[in-house]
């Protein structure tokens, strides 16, 4: 039982941790496009792979999986994730189950308006959004939506290009230095982000891991605090299973008056997961498990409350540049 993790980048801690659950029972073999990847040297084999995009790449992440044994391969970036979907059935075909959602599912996530689309439709609160900016003008005069508002890239990440807006003059200013631009209702209150394991086999939501955002940092949580409200959990269960979800997701949302709005869904392990598991949410287990064929019983809220979490830096050293694998 191996499991491959793609585009390892500098996710050390999830190396780690499938290093653990996987001690004894198999190999945790890592990819990325530089040597310089530093998560991969924390992983029982590494392969230097071409960029995702580039020729050949999907064959020779099968010629891995083929080669390395491997039973389940995940992704740790947003592009790839509609990749490894489209390919399901090549992974299949060598014995290797994609762990992640189906192709439409990673398509909405790097698609916000997309998501805001299918939010809105079934009924979830979330922030209006507009990709025409006279269309926006109309709702401000017709009094639907006030400034300040939250202008991004639809298809945006990392929180790059985000601004919040107070005027007219700067949206068009915006608009007319950067395209696929779209305008967001300002979301004002408390940022949380879920890490949410949904089981593979049955499709059933087994773990829920809810933390306030105390400070975030170039779009990632830098400290938070975990919580617990049984009314977010029945919303994220019902938003889960309507949509269809598969494997962990992680999900932004914000609670404003005592009313939480779901604003983006990752389908895949957040930056901030480090947190859920340290406070028990082992989603790593529960990986292996459904590999194995076995069923993951619910666990909701299997942690405590007021368990902080506050990321630092660490280094890497490797002397000789590594030794590439092939
Ligand atoms: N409508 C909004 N109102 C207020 N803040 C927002 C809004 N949309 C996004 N943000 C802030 O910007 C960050 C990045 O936006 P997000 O939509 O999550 O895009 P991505 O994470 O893909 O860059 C969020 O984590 C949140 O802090
Ligand atoms: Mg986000």
């Amino acid at each position: 039982m191996n499991i491959l993790i793609l585009a390892a980048g500098t996710r050390n801690k999830i190396v780690q941790y499938f290093k653990r659950t996987f001690d004894g029972i198999g190999n945790v073999v890592a990819t990325d496009a530089s040597t310089l990847g530093p998560a991969i040297y924390d992983a029982d084999k590494y392969y230097i792979v071409p960029p995702i995009n580039g020729p050949g790449y999907i064959e020779r992440i099968i010629d891995i999986c083929k080669k390395e044994e491997i039973s389940g391969v995940l992704s740790l970036i947003d592009p790839e994730l509609s990749l490894l979907a489209t390919n399901e059935d090549k992974f299949k075909a060598v014995g290797t189950t994609v762990v992640g959602s189906s192709y439409e599912l990673c398509e909405m996530a790097l698609d916000k308006m997309q998501m805001y689309k299918w939010l809105k439709e079934h009924g979830y609160n979330c922030a209006r959004s507009w990709m025409e900016k006279d269309a926006f003008y109309k709702a401000v005069d017709e009094g639907i939506v006030t400034y300040p508002v939250f202008v991004k890239p639809y298809r945006g990440s990392a929180s790059i290009s985000i601004s919040k807006v107070y005027d007219r003059e700067t949206i068009d200013v915006l608009f007319a230095h950067e395209d696929d631009l779209m305008i967001q209702e300002l979301l004002k209150g408390q940022e949380i982000g879920a890490d949410v394991y949904i089981d593979m086999i049955t499709g059933e939501v087994v773990s829920i891991f809810t933390k306030k955002k105390i400070k975030m940092r170039a779009g990632e949580t830098d400290k938070s605090v975990s919580f617990k409200d049984p009314e977010l959990f029945a919303l994220i269960e019902e938003f889960v299973l309507e949509a269809g979800y598969r494997g962990q997701i992680d999900i932004d949302i914000f609670e404003i008056n005592g009313q939480y709005y779901i604003s983006e869904v990752n389908p895949r392990f957040g930056g901030g997961y480090p947190h859920a598991y340290e406070s028990g949410c082992d989603h790593m287990q529960l990986i292996l498990n459904n590999l194995n064929g076995v069923v993951n019983h619910k666990n909701i809220a299997a942690y405590d409350e007021g368990i902080y979490m506050m990321k630092y830096n660490e280094v890497k050293i490797i002397r000789g540049g590594g030794t590439v694998i092939d």
